[in-house]
């Protein structure tokens, strides 16, 4: 069993380099399906969902060549089959983009009905919808969506219920070789759907209007491999940011894009800490004690739901009394339990957060019980006087690059230590 153990108090400095996006990676991995051809996939992040994308690219038939640990070939011409298991697709939410890209490719797809972090229900009617506009039926049977069509597929212009970042990118890589024009409206913005679009694009795709609430696509006949680098990722940005101005540090985050960061650095000013930004970096300089904010989560350019038990723990040691309202998931509050293991005070009530600010948290064991909010638990453990242990580490490894070393490199003392059984002492730290 891994755990991370952090000494907390130690206030960060230093410069921390981010990664690639998780949540563009993980639509542009299945999108080279869709050329029969050699893609060179750049700024990948190394992360768990990562390598989970490329087996199940494997399984299909695709051959994988590592160039470094950020740099992947992919050879899809031998792909041969169109149906991802159950074992792999329970395992990750973004498996799902295998029914577009498959669709897409063969016109056929069958694709277990998708796992991924819990926070209440998370439909995928809005896929389906689109899938059917474009003239594919779609079954769900034994919780694998099957999806096909006779001949190809027609463009057809499909107005979203909800902003959907999944669907919006499912009905993208299923539309780019569908006859004739396709338009989403009301489409997810996030800085990811642009970078799936300019991807598509660069393999000679026809899309227009990413990241905005209208993009069009209209099909071609075929798409050709390419070289692609891969988007800084907004929310392990937003997360180091976070974590810089909680502890009370001055850090350089290099490597990013400062406009997919305005509503974080908004939140953050908002909060007293104070934000530089360069053309491909931000500071950030903590400025005292935090003072209290509102957040309310949007869709892109919204304040990003991912990034909001981050932000809640910052406001768990602000002046006075924060509200944080989810407005995109139904429950993604199953965190404060463990938060208040720190000595928090927040009381939840359907989607609100009241957080009443504390001088100081005190460190504790705790869970990460999903990715980002694991991500919550080592600033709070940053923070916090004393000890912090943090069990069910995979789940922060699934979307975060050498989230040690990286911490470690602007002063924390954190490391990851890996227990055979509770009465073991430390078998290795890193
Ligand atoms: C993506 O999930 C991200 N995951 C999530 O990030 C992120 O929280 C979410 O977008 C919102 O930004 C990946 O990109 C792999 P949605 P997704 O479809 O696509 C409802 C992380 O931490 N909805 O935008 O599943 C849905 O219930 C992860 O990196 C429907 O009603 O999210 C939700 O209320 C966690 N019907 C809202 O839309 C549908 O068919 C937004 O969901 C689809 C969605």
């Amino acid at each position: 069993m891994e755990k991370i153990v952090i000494n907390g108090g130690n206030e960060l400095y230093g410069e921390i380099n981010i990664s690639g996006a998780k949540n563009a990676a993980l639509a542009i991995l299945p999108a080279t399906v869709l050329a029969q051809d050699i893609c060179r996939i750049e700024n990948l992040p190394d992360i768990s969902d990562v390598k989970l994308m490329v087996d199940i690219l494997s399984l299909l038939g695709a051959q994988i060549k590592y160039i470094n640990r950020n740099t992947l070939e992919i050879d899809t011409r031998f792909v041969n089959k169109c149906e991802v298991p159950y074992d792999y697709a329970k395992q990750m939410r973004a498996s799902y983009y295998f029914i577009g890209a498959l669709l897409g490719r063969f016109s056929k797809a069958r694709v277990a009905m998708p796992g991924g972090c819990f926070f209440g229900v998370r439909p995928i009617d809005q896929h389906i919808k689109g899938f059917e506009a474009l003239g594919c039926t779609v079954n769900i049977e034994n919780a694998i969506v099957d999806a096909s069509v006779d001949g190809c597929m027609y463009g057809s212009s499909i107005y979203m219920d909800v902003v959907s970042v999944g669907a919006t990118m499912n009905i993208m890589l299923a539309s780019v070789k569908a006859r004739g024009l396709t338009i989403i409206e009301n489409a997810a913005k996030e800085p990811h759907i642009v970078d799936l679009a300019n991807f598509l694009n660069t393999m000679g795709a026809d899309i227009r209007g990413a990241g905005t609430d209208v993009i069009k696509i209209r099909g071609v006949e075929n798409l050709h491999g390419c070289t692609y680098s891969v988007v800084p990722d907004q929310i392990e940005a937003g997360t180091y940011m976070v974590a810089a101005a909680a502890t009370g540090g001055n850090v350089l985050i290099n490597h990013v894009i400062p406009k997919h960061l305005e509503s974080i650095t908004s939140k953050l000013e908002e909060c007293g800490i104070i934000v530089e930004e360069d053309d491909e970096s931000v500071r950030i300089i903590s400025n005292g004690r935090p003072k209290k904010c509102n957040v309310k989560t949007m869709p892109h350019p919204g304040f990003p739901t991912d990034m909001q038990p981050q932000m809640a723990v910052l406001l768990t040691m602000a002046e006075g009394t924060s509200i944080i309202s989810e407005s995109v998931w139904d429950s993604r509050f199953r965190y404060i339990e463990q938060l208040l293991r720190f000595g928090a005070k927040v009381q939840v009530n359907g989607n609100l957060a009241v957080i009443e600010g504390v001088d100081k948290l005190k460190g504790a064991p705790v869970k990460a019980v999903d990715l980002r909010a694991g991500a919550a638990m080592i600033i709070a453990g940053l923070c916090a006087e004393g000890q912090t242990e943090i069990e069910d580490i995979k789940y922060i490894e699934r979307g975060y690059e050498d989230v040690v070393k990286k911490l470690q490199n602007v002063g924390a003392d954190i490391k990851r230590v890996e227990i055979r059984d509770p009465q073991a002492t430390v078998v290795s730290a890193g």
